[in-house]
């Protein structure tokens, strides 16, 4: 096992603002791992985006039930509370670890495009992609799927039933929940997209005022439909007037959808990727993700280096280029695998590919990523969720949900509450140019009919031989390199609050620059990197929602983070005998 230290943590605890110390003064201290480890955690851990979702995984844990069911309660109760996020009108992944079998799954309840998705449909007059139909409205949404992981998932792998693990969100959206902070602003910065559609504007303007801080935000709607999927389960969704309702309401604003289209809809089942870094066993997320695979190349090209005995500056600038070469192949390879068969995942995933890479890099000098026309500064975001859990018979949940942009395409089915997501977005509806995050694509993702739009939600596990941790965040194309730096946080032997609170710097091949959250790096590091010809632009707010656990297993102890950037996230260590 890789010797561990502690040399960042000083830097890195992040409460008001981001910790901003250098990362070289801090002491290191080594700790052995120990040869005897614990078989069954003591309890379970949970974190997620918001309290109420963290209080209902724990809520069907005390009735019996277990990480998988957590996750299902966890995960709907996000869809109600934060539908600035996630819901049960958009999709996302789940990664489940069975602790009796050992074996991990990887759920991939991504939404599709429709049988009459058309490319030209997304352009304007002047033949240019129109952001607009991309992100707003009915050509924007996909086929919903987190419904059908849901329900998948408390099927295969729950104890309790369906039902049972729905009940907190179908309580919470019918009795309501006081609005957070967030919840206002990203409805004010969606004001005119939210504004188009009735259904919508009853839901988010009741009364026709615009939702306060504190209101007591109902969705009786949506109940109704989180209870006909309990009833029913995943036909209760896909088929009858649940599904009728979706498909008129997508059709009266103007797009295509066919009742195949939702009765059609499959999860798949997919074999995590896995790679090795420093002697953990890392489980991540496959394609239609491009996050296992950039973070296979990221960590096969820093396995090389001793990351925390480099100087500050040359630490962030070898980490950025493994960043700026990952997400150059995510441009070019990568897509929906049921479609894209000539995906070059062995080689890129290869140490033999991640040397070659390497050795393109100098380690004083950046290198240009100039060989395609430069593009607009990528949004910044976490209308996306995630939840993180381990429970006492030693399953873990990761799981990445979203409905894309803020309150996804803003559409409401009526008579359903369902806020559809804007998941096409994600597709390279026009080839290379970037979407709401700046990422570009090709071939490999160009829609299609029943195709999963790339996605680089990366729900991970690290598997030590004394230590697992499980995180995850959302944040766009920030995803990945986020997980990055909370794998090699948790490497560097950091908490889980420790990874979750990390400043964070990003770059995704284009635009050519490395992002970093205020105050991330130092004046002189930001210095350094630029006099090695690096481009470092400070963003005006931070990103990602972290959520993150760990099980030591040489002490038998667990513990949670929630990303201290949002306020009602909760982590909750609820040990046998009680909470912790
Ligand atoms: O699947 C993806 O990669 C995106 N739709 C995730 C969106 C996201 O994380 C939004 N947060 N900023």
């Amino acid at each position: 096992m890789h010797a561990r230290n502690f040399s960042v943590v000083a830097a890195l605890v992040l409460s008001a603002g981001i910790g901003s110390a250098s990362a070289d003064t801090a002491p290191r201290i080594d700790v052995v791992a120990s040869p005897t480890v614990a078989v069954h955690p003591p309890g379970a851990a949970i974190a997620s985006a918001h309290f109420l979702a963290t209080q209902a995984g724990e809520e069907v844990l005390a009735q019996g039930g277990n990480a998988f069911d957590a996750a299902v309660a966890v995960a709907a109760t996000l869809g109600v509370v934060e539908p600035e996020s996630s819901g049960i009108g958009g999709g996302g992944f789940f990664l489940l670890h069975d602790g009796k079998t050992g074996k991990d799954v990887f759920v991939d309840a991504r939404e599709t495009a429709p049988q009459s998705v058309d490319a030209h449909k997304y352009l304007g007059a002047d033949g240019k992609l129109d952001h607009d139909k991309a992100l707003d409205g009915p050509l924007a949404a996909g086929i919903p799927g987190e419904p059908a992981g849901l329900a998948w998932v408390a099927k295969h792998y729950g104890k309790l039933s369906l039902k049972q693990d729905l009940a907190p969100a179908i309580r919470i959206a019918r009795d309501g929940f006081p609005v957070y902070p967030r919840m206002v602003d990203e409805l004010t910065e969606r004001h005119d997209v939210m504004q188009r559609w009735p259904a919508t504007r009853a839901i988010f303007q009741p009364q026709g005022k615009p939702l306060a801080v504190g209101d007591i935000f109902k969705q009786p709607e949506l109940a109704d439909t989180l209870q006909t999927l309990a009833d029913k389960g995943a036909d209760g969704f896909y088929h009858g007037a649940v599904a009728q309702q979706i498909v008129a309401a997508i059709n009266v604003a103007g797009g295509d959808w066919r009742l195949d289209d939702l009765a059609g809809y499959q999860v798949r089942i997919r074999d995590p990727l896995r790679l090795k870094y420093h002697g953990w066993d890392i489980v991540t997320a496959p394609p239609p993700s491009s996050g296992g695979v950039a973070l296979a190349e990221m960590l096969n090209i820093l396995s090389a280096w001793d990351l925390p005995k480099l100087a500050a500056a040359t630490r962030v600038h070898l980490i950025v280029e493994a960043m700026r070469r990952a997400y150059r192949d995510r441009t070019f390879f990568l897509g929906d695998p049921d479609f894209v068969k000539d995906m070059p995942l062995a080689r890129l995933t290869s140490q033999a590919y991640a040397d070659g890479l390497r050795k393109g890099i100098a380690l004083d000098k950046a290198t240009p990523s100039s060989s395609l026309p430069g593009a607009p500064p990528p949004k910044v975001g976490n209308h996306t969720t995630h939840l993180s859990i381990i429970d006492a018979q030693g399953n873990y949940v990761a799981a990445t949900l979203t409905v894309n942009t803020a309150y996804g395409s803003g559409l409401v089915a009526a008579g359903t509450g369902v806020l559809l997501n804007n998941e096409m977005d994600d597709f390279a509806l026009q080839a290379g140019v970037p979407n709401a995050y700046g990422v570009t694509g090709y071939d490999a993702n160009a829609p299609k009919p029943g195709k999963r739009p790339l996605s680089s939600m990366s729900p991970t596990f690290m598997i030590g031989p004394d230590r697992v941790a499980v995180l995850g965040t959302p944040g766009g194309s920030r995803i990945i390199t986020m997980v990055l730096l909370g794998i090699l946080g948790f490497d560097e032997g950091l908490t889980p609050q420790q990874v979750v609170s990390l400043p964070r710097f990003h770059h995704q091949y284009l635009p050519d620059e490395i992002s970093i959250e205020p105050g991330a790096l130092s004046a002189d590091v930001v210095k350094q990197l630029e006099a090695m010809g690096h481009k470092v632009t400070t963003r005006s707010s931070t990103w990602g929602n972290m959520q993150a656990v760990e099980w030591n297993r040489s002490e038998n102890t667990l513990s949670a983070g929630s990303d201290p950037r949002n306020p009602v996230g909760k982590a909750q260590v609820v040990l046998a005998g009680g909470k912790q």
